[in-house]
């Protein structure tokens, strides 16, 4: 079987200006990333021959998001229709089938995509396939006219009569046209219309009128969301959190309060991982088999082997790797740091810029101090060593393995291995002081009451 040759372009022209953003409307992240790299990748699954983006003037962020797929600029935002043709050049000479999406639009999936192919290979294979969709409330989306034989135009609402509003089939704007076709449809559009735009979805009708078959797949409305708002990229997140939950649990992990987690686009988990309420995950976090983490934990670009327990409330910040079996415990904070097999941080620290030698002992408060205000050092701790509570290692230092360090010590100079090290002020002790102290205060109260009579 040949391998069906398939293009694609995505409009994403619109700066989105009720989104009320710096930020160009596609470059807005879903799951930790922008909303137009979902789309591509879905995209990507069906291994377009070539991706054409079609973007605004001034979008170079978006082009870089969406390299290597080349970017064109419309100049002037005439329309759907006009963005599709500037994509011309990008798709010279292709004749296989080209999906039109938008970049507003991320949560297609491609079985929906596929359907939309299907429907293409089928007699009479139609020029045009549309995505229809009943959304709650049609509102002003375009609507399909259906005809015995297929579909037979696009009505967009601005231009509809009263029976056509009626209709509750209505445009995703999601396309699959025939490329031999597209570029000759969409140079002959008018945009005698009551926008004054070259519609697209005016496609239709054109080859309706060329003698060519229309059909139309219908899709579900919670994939069509369209995102022209931040309360709809709030749905939007909801939507996509519920997808990844789900793929997490299908991937054999525990949540025990799905709805509380939340998760990245590129979170991964081992098997047997369980998940506690409140849990957030920034991007590129590894988990690895039967690893917990209780409540309240916030990871982001770290790594965590087999077995290790972390939290609750554990921060873990770029650049941790934690090590098999390790224990990390509440209120601990680790960044840019390994902590090697079986160590256990448990209570109220920082480690940043340090290595922990497997099975080393953290006592609680102990705080790495990595930062003079101008550089940033690096602490190392030996395998086995016991970090005593309170202390503090002002970096660049390092700690034998096996070495002992006496709680409360503030280290600056290196440990040798096996060695004790302590340093704080010594104790020392007044016998019957505290006595003689109260009798002293008592007396000159009771002088300074005196005198007040
Ligand atoms: C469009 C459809 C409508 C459909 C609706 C679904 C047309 C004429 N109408 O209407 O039938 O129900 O989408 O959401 O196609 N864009 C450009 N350049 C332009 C104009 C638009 O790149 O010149 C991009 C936008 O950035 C956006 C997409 O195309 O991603 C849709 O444009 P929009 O103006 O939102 O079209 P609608 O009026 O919503
Ligand atoms: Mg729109």
């Amino acid at each position: 079987m040949v391998a069906e040759k398939i293009a694609v372009i995505v409009l994403a022209a619109g700066m989105g200006t009720r989104m009320k953003s710096a930020l160009p409307k596609v470059m807005h992240p879903l799951a930790g990333r922008p909303m137009i790299n979902h789309l591509l990748d879905t995209v990507s699954a069906l291994a377009p021959e070539r991706v054409a983006v079609v973007v605004g003037p001034g979008m170079d962020q978006v082009a870089r998001a969406v390299a290597p797929h080349p970017t064109v600029v419309q100049a002037e935002r005439l329309g759907t229709g006009h963005a599709v043709a500037q994509a011309r050049d990008l798709l010279a000479g292709f004749d296989g089938t080209v999906l039109v999406l938008y970049g507003d639009t991320p949560l297609i999936t491609l079985p929906t995509l596929q359907a939309m192919l299907e429907c293409r290979r089928e007699a009479p294979q139609p020029a045009v396939v549309v995505l229809g969709f009943r959304p709650d409330d049609p509102g002003e989306y375009g609507r399909l006219a259906v005809g015995p034989d297929g579909l037979s135009a696009i009505v967009e609402y601005k231009d509809a009569t009263p029976q056509q509003r009626a209709i509750t089939l209505c445009n995703s704007g999601v396309m699959a046209v025939d490329g031999v076709r597209l570029f000759d449809l969409v140079g002959r559009l008018g945009n005698q219309n009551a926008k004054g735009e070259y519609y697209l979805t005016d496609i239709v009708a054109l080859a309706r009128a060329d003698g060519a078959a229309c059909g139309y797949v219908e899709g579900r409305a919670d994939e069509l969301l369209g995102i022209n708002a931040r309360a709809e990229l709030a749905v939007a997140e909801i939507l996509v959190q519920q997808r990844l939950r789900g793929a997490a649990m299908a991937g054999g992990a525990t949540l025990t309060d799905p709805a509380s987690v939340h998760f990245s686009w590129d979170t991964r988990l081992g098997r047997d991982v369980s998940i506690a309420p409140q849990v957030f995950f920034g991007p590129g976090v590894t988990v690895g088999d039967g690893v917990e983490i209780r409540s309240f934990c916030h990871l982001e670009g770290v790594s965590v082997a087999e077995g290790a327990i972390i939290g609750p409330f554990a921060r873990l910040r770029p650049g941790a790797a934690i090590g098999e079996g390790v224990h990390i415990g509440n209120f601990v904070e680790i960044k840019n740091a390994v902590v090697e097999a079986g160590a256990k941080v448990n209570h109220l620290t920082y480690v940043g810029d340090a290595r922990i030698g497997a099975a080393a002992n953290i006592g609680a408060g102990t705080i790495t101090c990595n930062y003079d205000g101008f550089n940033k050092s690096f602490t190392d701790i030996g395998a086995g060593a016991f970090v005593g509570s309170n202390t503090s290692l002002v970096a660049p230092v390092k700690v034998g393995d096996g070495a002992v360090i006496g709680a409360g010590s503030v280290i600056t100079k290196e440990v040798a291995a096996g060695a004790l090290a302590v340093a704080r002020g010594s104790q020392m002790e007044l016998a019957g002081w505290a006595e003689r102290f109260r009798e002293r205060k008592r007396a000159e109260r009771a002088a300074k009451n005196k005198a007040k009579e």
